[in-house]
């Protein structure tokens, strides 16, 4: 058994993993993608603790078509402007791009950018299921999610829950958590919670922003 891995060694395999689970099924799931300290001093910034006053309602859709359904989805969004983030927020945006890089160069993708925002789901919100990619020319191509709840509880809900071919299968949203998947393949939604869930919700991009 190797004992001592270092920081860079764990990156690693974790990121290994990540591009497995794309490859095989379109899908993976990593605990500790960021440590419980690294959420906790995101969810520490005003943004998050005075979001739900100053995030916006999301919509649905793009321009024209954008609207806000409250039957559909119930969150409230911010994105984040990687020249203005503050560090709390680098260290993830500096990581997922590690990641697509990483993703890159053993997938041989051609990702080129993300967007990505802060999230946060009212008590009792939800969204129903959907596909990311909605068009053809849509150039979200995976689907990348970190979650930052401490101590989420199985009774506080707030399933992420995927359709799988298999079937469907639930994942819950703790601190430090990472969902990674094909944006054009699987079906997804969340299930509503009864405390506020807070999350990094973002999408790798097949050109610059
Ligand atoms: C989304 C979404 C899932 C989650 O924002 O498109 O499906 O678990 N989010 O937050
Ligand atoms: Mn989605």
């Amino acid at each position: 058994m190797i004992l001592h891995l270092s920081v860079e060694e764990k990156i690693d395999m974790q990121f290994a993993a990540i591009a497995d689970g794309l490859a095989d099924t379109g899908f993976s799931v990593t605990d500790n993608f960021i440590s419980a300290s690294e959420a906790n001093a995101i969810t520490s910034l005003d943004d998050f603790r005075t979001g739900l006053l100053r995030f916006k309602k999301a919509g649905i859709g793009k321009l024209q078509d954008k609207q806000i359904n409250e039957g559909i989805r119930g969150d409230y969004i911010q994105w984040i402007d990687k020249t203005t983030a503050q560090p709390a927020l680098q260290i993830y945006l500096n990581r997922a791009d590690a990641l697509r890089t990483y993703l890159n160069r053993s997938l041989f993708l051609s990702l080129k950018d993300a967007e990505i925002h802060q999230t946060i789901y009212p008590i009792g919100s939800f969204y129903k299921r959907h596909l990311d990619q909605f068009k053809k020319d849509d150039h979200r191509k995976l689907t990348v999610i970190c979650y930052l709840n401490e101590n989420w509880k199985e009774e506080n809900g707030g399933q992420l829950r995927i359709y799988f071919k298999e079937g469907p299968k639930d994942f819950f949203p703790m601190a430090g958590r990472l969902i990674c998947f094909r944006s054009d393949m699987l079906e997804h939604e969340v299930l509503p919670a009864n405390r506020e869930r807070y999350s990094l919700t973002g999408w790798m991009l097949d050109k610059e922003q």
